[in-house]
């Protein structure tokens, strides 16, 4: 306690000496009062936790005083220059904090030169993504890159300029902002991790300047890599062993956890954490309102750890919020955290990352599809789906990236599995190894000495879509497109924000001819990255094509969801099913209630009316989904991955009255 009001005078006193500094930004423009004082307000709002925070990570350093009012000058500056629509913007999402719980939330994501090429002609889509339902879209790494691989746009060169084959940055702002006019929040990458090797930053360092080589870890032999290596995890071993890089060019060892030419950022050092708030904040102006933090558990290094999750990461990020409530306020963060379900969580608070991927919930749904037992999925999501106030999941079923198995392996061998047999298992299934398998996938890093490895392959092809068409069986393409609709039904109901994969909507297939490409011919992500498909895209209000059958019930799902209050992000209940195959989950809000069962199986599944009556007043039922009365007392008889959105009748016929 002593401590901690030692430093609030510290943060006070410190405060007090920069403000005359920092209002002078202000008093150069004429008629900044306004701005002036909405600034002052929030910064002394934050200032004690964001001083806290800097104290805790650089205080030792002898320059700390100098970088902070430093990032307090930047701060000022940024909110100065952010334009006026986005400070309209903050004052309507301060007020509203929730306003990504709503049951209208849909997000959508996808690549601005596989879908269309450039962000002018992006334009032209704006329709469709409103005839989707999206109010969300995530534009995949669009800045400058190293030509060939870039690892998909994840090395970035410039956080400022967008890859001249896409447009300009110019365009780029103008899109947020044809896209908010469509209630569309735009949504970009933050890859704070690491730089390219062609970042300005890196090519000074490769000159020489040793201040840009203090934003790298540069080691001239192999001693402390090797020493580092001991207990670190290998992401990408099929196309680089370790985590080191030989430049050389500058005879040293460069820190690249990921490809070799992704240069981690050395965050131990003031100057790094500075500038890449400043990048942050560029980007804020230009009118994101989500930043998706890439790669978050990876940004601090210790010695004798796996480098992962580490406190100082969560240091780092909470500091970069308390930056953003100060200039740009109505700015998210959405945590990349492909990790333990433990670690996952650990990034998700209203003072951290708002919102997060769920990739539990991603990895059990594809479990649950290829076990047809729900018992896993389940489990895990009675105790590890709720987030503190005021943050949200970002449920998905496909990202680019891969599917890895990162359940925890206590909630397997709590309900009867054997966790690393389980994923070999899964991994079998997925690549098509397992006989039976309804699943077209490729491995994708498998390691040789681990036996891990994670998957590669669309929505629709790991559903089977691929191997039934290619079959030409009408029964097996039925029962691929219900498995495609089942796992979104999921995702559409149980809360948080559902994503989609932009191309899964209408049931796009695996894409191989990435192998033909030398720049991707050994990541298999690229099998799931296909271009936009103009004619499943024309095909999509055909239901008698594959594309339109599942464009169809898909986006009237989205719309029934945005009727329902019910199904915004807040509670939800794990509920008994007394069937192994069949999902149940009880959501509510806003006076109503919903109860969600989901057949994984593709034979029929019964669940006893008693159980049903447990879960909702009355003896009726309507669901939601076919509009069918259901009645207490018989047996419900799900088909083959039916899934059900039930309601009890009074309630229903007040929530959707005739439509
Ligand atoms: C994240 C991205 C992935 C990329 C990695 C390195 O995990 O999603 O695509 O390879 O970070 O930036
Ligand atoms: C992250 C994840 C890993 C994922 C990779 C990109 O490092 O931890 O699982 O595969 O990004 O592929």
């Amino acid at each position: 306690m002593r401590e901690h009001e030692r430093i609030q005078r510290a943060a006070a006193r410190s405060l007090d000496r920069l403000w005359p500094r920092v209002a002078q930004v202000f008093a150069q423009i004429e008629g900044a009062d306004e701005d002036c004082a909405a600034f002052e307000q929030r910064l002394r709002r934050e200032w004690p936790r964001l001083f806290s925070l800097l104290l805790g990570l650089y205080g030792t350093q002898y320059d700390f005083f100098y970088q902070l009012e430093q990032l307090a000058l930047a701060m000022a500056q940024s909110w100065l220059n952010r334009p006026r629509w986005l400070k309209q913007r903050d004052r309507v999402r301060e007020a509203d904090h929730e306003w990504f719980q709503s049951e209208r939330m849909m997000g959508g994501v996808l690549y601005v030169d596989r879908f269309c090429g450039t962000l002018r002609r992006l334009r032209e889509f704006i329709p469709y993504f409103q005839e989707l339902g999206l109010s969300y879209l995530h534009l995949m790494p669009l800045f400058a890159a190293p030509e060939g691989n870039n690892d998909g746009g994840y090395a970035v060169s410039s956080y400022r300029q967008v890859n001249p084959r896409i447009g300009t940055t110019a365009e780029l702002a103008e899109l947020a902002r044809e896209l908010d006019a469509a209630g569309i929040s735009l949504v970009l990458d933050f890859v704070f991790n690491h730089t390219s090797d062609e970042h300005e930053w890196a090519r000074r360092a490769q000159a020489g300047d040793p201040d840009y080589q203090e934003f790298y870890f540069l080691f001239p032999d192999r001693s402390l890599p090797d020493a580092y290596e001991r207990t670190l995890r290998e992401i990408f071993p099929t196309v680089r062993r370790g985590s080191f890089t030989w430049r050389p060019d500058m005879q040293r060892w460069v820190w690249t956890t990921f490809n070799s030419f992704q240069w981690d950022l050395n965050y131990a050092n003031p100057a790094v954490f500075r500038a890449m708030a400043e990048e942050m904040l560029f980007l804020a102006n230009l009118g994101v309102a989500v930043l998706r933090l890439d790669a978050v558990p990876f940004i601090w290094k210790r010695m004798g750890t796996n480098c992962e999750n580490q406190p100082e990461a969560h240091q780092i990020i909470q500091a970069f919020n308390a930056i953003a409530r100060v200039a740009a306020p109505a700015l998210l963060f959405k945590s990349e955290a492909i990790v333990h379900p433990d670690d996952v969580l650990s990034y998700v608070s209203a003072q951290e990352c708002q919102l997060s991927y769920n990739p539990l919930l991603m990895a059990l749904l594809w479990e649950a599809l290829a076990t047809r037992e729900v018992k896993l999925l389940a489990h895990s999501l009675s105790h590890r789906f709720r987030l503190p106030p005021g943050c949200a999941w970002i449920n998905y079923l496909r990202s680019h990236d891969d599917i890895g198995w990162t359940f925890d392996d206590n909630d397997a061998r709590a309900v009867g599995i054997d966790p690393w047999g389980h994923r070999q298992f899964l991994n079998a299934f997925y690549t098509g190894r397992f006989p039976g398998s309804f699943a077209r996938g490729l491995p994708f890093q498998e390691n040789p000495d681990t036996g891990d490895a994670r998957v590669s392959g669309t929505l629709a092809s790991l559903a089977g879509l691929e191997q039934a068409l290619d079959l030409g069986d009408p029964a097996a393409i039925d029962l691929a497109i219900k498995r495609v609709l089942l796992l979104h039904s999921v995702i559409l109901s149980i809360g948080g924000i559902p994503l989609l994969y932009l191309g899964d909507e209408l049931g796009t297939l695996n894409d191989y001819s990435y192998v033909t490409d030398p720049a991707k011919a050994d990541d298999s992500r690229w099998v799931h990255r296909p271009a936009r498909n103009q004619a499943a895209m024309e095909q999509r209000h055909d239901p008698t094509t594959a594309p339109g059958r599942v464009f169809g019930e898909l986006t009237r799902l989205i719309r029934l969801r945005m009727q329902l209050p019910a199904l915004r992000d807040g509670e939800m209940m794990v509920a008994r099913s007394d069937n192994p195959r069949v999902l149940a989950y009880v959501r509510q809000g806003d006076g109503q209630r919903v109860l969600a069962l989901a057949n994984f199986s593709e034979q029929p599944q019964p669940v006893a009316g008693n159980l049903l009556r447990m879960y909702g007043p009355g003896n009726a039922f309507i669901d939601l989904v076919s509009r069918q009365t259901i009645s207490t007392a018989e047996t419900l008889t799900l088909q083959p991955y039916q899934f059900v959105w039930l309601m009890p009748t009074w309630l229903a016929e007040r929530a959707l009255p005739e439509s």
